[in-house]
């Protein structure tokens, strides 16, 4: 498998919880390294951006609203297929979809309020960490 890298979000419902420590802890317990982080508050316009590619969606205004509703944790998570490794960590969109164990089923409430996202392929992993970090902000140990 190859060494790849992941964005990670750790959403406004699952901060707001004090879970960042708890959410953390499984990606590490799996593999995966984190090599840059901060919390942040987004601004309308950056969550708005992020979600680009959604926007003709009828959930676009509900999820920029939950997204800028308290601050997020963002990580950019490396590891071998540190992609797939982290979207099955996350579990289903749904919650009450999600499998037994997965974050989203543990720490989610709805599908609108899902507790992580995760980058769903190479090329967007790619674009979303360089959405929230410059190039000297990502570390390697
Ligand atoms: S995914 O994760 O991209 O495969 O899932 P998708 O169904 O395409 O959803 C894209 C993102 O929109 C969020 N979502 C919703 N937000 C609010 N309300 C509803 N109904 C809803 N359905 C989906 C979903 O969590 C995805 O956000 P991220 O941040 O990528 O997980």
């Amino acid at each position: 498998m190859a060494l790849e890298r992941t964005l990670s979000i750790i959403k406004p419902d699952a901060v707001a919880k004090n879970a960042i420590g708890a959410i953390v802890g499984r990606f590490e317990a799996a593999g995966l390294k984190v090599v840059a982080a901060k919390l942040k508050q987004l601004s309308r316009k950056e969550a708005e951006g992020f979600y680009a590619v959604h926007k003709e969606r009828p959930f676009f205004g509900a999820l920029v609203e939950f997204m800028i509703s308290g601050p997020v944790f963002i990580q950019a998570l490396e590891g071998e297929g540190a992609i797939q490794k982290n979207r099955d960590l996350m579990g289903a969109t749904d919650p009450k979809k999600a499998d037994k164990g997965t974050i989203r089923a543990d720490f989610a409430e709805s599908i609108d309020a899902n507790a992580v996202h995760g980058s769903d392929s190479a090329e967007n992993a790619a674009i979303e960490i360089a959405y929230f970090f410059a190039t000297t902000e990502v570390v390697s140990a």
